[in-house]
């Protein structure tokens, strides 16, 4: 038997995004965060370096802004930046209340009553302004802010809770454009449940999982950005699929990133033959924005036949790498590479989408009562290029401000009551799952073959005619067969890399990390990409 809930703010995701806002949302207010398997499969339990934030008496917010303005190839939204940036102290000062256990400067000879926490540093900023614990920063906030939400009555934790769907005013045929809940598939009992809500928060993560090679977690399938396309919403610059530089190369290693703070500290990329390349394709060198530095390596490996560039930090003292990147040193030590005495073989992977769901600054989306924040969010804020670390910053920010529009509407908004359950009744059990694993190979091989890091017109037409013709099948599929987890990601992903190729398509020029044959130039004016669904509730 499906059943039915009543909250007063459901969060889907469990992640920096969403357990930030659920924390910060008063104890009256009853909040369910949902997470599709266990709590800490989104990106946020894997982040490594850290989070971004002016911090240091010697930095500045003017510094922090005109860097991410830079990485952003023209296209930041300047407002979105500066009001991230204002608020990045506040937002670090929370963390460290809710007792984050960040990386402590130990300098014998610190100031008395100066910042207290080490700050490491990272491409495309000109001052040390990342905070982080080790190289673990995800896992210690994700630990302490899932630590402080256990501890308050009146937040439930759902895992295996898959939403399908939103459910709006206007799909159920009512007068009004509201989101009112949403359909989630319970993958313990297998029956879709409804969740009726006063104000429904995506915290979904991003889409990373569309390509072949990624440093993202399983889920990164896009489900918070699809499912708003379907209630009406606008999405933006989807076409920025950002690729991280160094991933670990190695049969058995998947999806391992090897942390942008190892060149901040002072890693060295080099050639097979031991050469340093990067002073050719910039004058910041390793730390030059991420664009710039995946797409060097692209074209090293390719113009040299070779499967990887190799990462080395062996000349900075063995107990200083140790210390300061634990993860990475004990990982890649099962793999048989000693770091402080080998180079790191890497390759650029998938690992961030710049677009996303458009918001404004409290993240409201175009469907009212709905609002997203986090990766599955656009806001502005990165533009042609995101500067690393600036992600989880904007999960803190945006989640503290979601809030703040939250509680000044809640006393308008009633609970909705008796929404209709979900429809089961014309479905049978499928019998031919081989196609859903099929078709998600199929997506992420041309995805990565034909929407990668370096892009043409007829490739994106390749793209868009496959990616038809699955979305074709899916749809018949999802009408028939009950739904399941690898379905449901599935049908996202396929919607989300149409829109990106749509969002590719349309861009006809080179800028941050779209860069086409094509099109190689930049055009005088930037623009955004922003995409309208038919069913457009503005
Ligand atoms: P996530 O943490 O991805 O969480 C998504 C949540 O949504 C999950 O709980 C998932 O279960 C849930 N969900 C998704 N779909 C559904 C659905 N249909 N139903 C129910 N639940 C659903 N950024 C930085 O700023 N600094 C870093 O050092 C850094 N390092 C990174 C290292 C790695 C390896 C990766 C992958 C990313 C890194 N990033 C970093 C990026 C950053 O971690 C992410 O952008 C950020 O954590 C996203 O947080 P989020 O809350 O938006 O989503
Ligand atoms: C990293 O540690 O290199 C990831 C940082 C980021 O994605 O912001």
């Amino acid at each position: 038997m499906s059943r039915h809930y009543q909250h007063d703010v459901l969060v889907i995701g469990s992640g920096a995004a969403g357990l930030t806002l659920a924390l910060t949302l008063p104890a009256h207010l009853r909040i369910a965060i949902l997470s599709k398997g266990d709590l800490a499969n989104g990106s946020t339990y894997w982040a490594q370096g850290g989070v971004a934030a002016v911090l240091d008496d010697a930095d500045t917010v003017e510094s922090h802004v005109a860097d991410t303005l830079n990485a952003g190839g023209g296209l930041c939204r300047e407002d979105a930046v500066r009001f991230t940036v204002e608020h990045s102290r506040e937002a670090i000062e929370w963390l460290i209340e809710q007792g984050v256990p960040f990386t402590r400067e130990d300098k014998p000879d610190r100031e008395e009553g100066s910042f207290e926490f080490h700050l490491t540093r990272e491409g495309g900023h000109s001052h040390r302004r990342i905070i982080h614990a080790a190289d673990a920063t995800g896992a210690a906030i994700f630990n302490t802010l899932l630590e402080q939400t256990r501890k308050r009555a009146n937040i439930e934790l759902l895992e295996q809770r898959v939403a399908v769907d939103l459910i709006t005013e206007r799909k159920l045929g009512l007068p009004g454009q509201r989101c009112v809940g949403a359909y989630v598939l319970d993958r313990n009992s297998g029956e879709v449940d409804t969740h009726c809500a006063r104000f429904v928060v995506l915290a979904t993560g991003g889409a990373a999982k569309v390509y072949l090679y990624t440093s993202n977690p399983d889920g990164a399938s896009g489900d918070g950005i699809a499912m708003a396309w379907r209630a009406g919403c606008r999405v933006g610059n989807l076409e920025f699929n950002q690729f991280h530089p160094t991933c670990l190369y190695h049969p058995q290693a998947k999806s391992f990133l090897i942390t942008e703070a190892l060149r901040g500290e002072g890693a060295h990329l080099k050639l097979p033959n031991g050469e340093r390349f990067m002073e050719r394709f910039d004058e910041r060198a390793e730390l030059a924005p991420r664009d710039i530095v995946a797409r060097a390596i692209d074209h090293e490996m390719k113009r040299l036949g070779v499967d990887c560039v190799y990462l080395d930090i062996s000349h900075k003292p063995a107990e200083f790498v140790k210390a300061h990147f634990p993860t990475v040193y004990e990982r890649c030590l099962q793999y048989g590479i000693d770091i402080t005495r080998q180079p790191i073989p890497v390759v650029p992977a998938a690992h961030y989408t710049c677009g996303g769901v458009l918001v404004d600054r409290h993240g409201r989306t175009d469907v009212p009562g709905l609002y997203a924040i986090g990766e599955t969010s656009f806001t502005g804020l990165h533009g042609a290029n995101r500067m690393a670390s600036n992600s989880l910053l904007e999960c803190f920010v945006y989640a503290r401000s979601a809030v703040e529009d939250i509680l000044e509407h809640l006393d308008q908004v009633a609970t909705p009551q008796s929404l209709p359950a979900w429809d089961a009744s014309q479905v049978t059990d499928s019998d031919e799952d081989v196609i859903i694993a099929h078709n998600w190979d199929e997506l992420r091989h041309f995805m990565w073959d034909y929407v990668g890091i370096v892009r043409t017109n007829k490739r994106l037409q390749r793209a868009q005619h496959r990616v038809r013709l699955l979305l074709d099948e899916i749809d018949e599929f999802y009408s028939n067969y009950r739904v399941s987890r690898d379905l449901i990601e599935l049908r996202n992903l396929a919607l989300v890399a149409e829109l990106m190729i749509e969002s590719a398509m349309r861009r006809q020029e080179s800028r941050g990390l779209h860069y086409t044959l094509d099109y190689p130039e930049l055009l005088p004016e930037a623009h955004d990409t922003i995409l309208v669904p038919p069913t457009f509730a503005g």
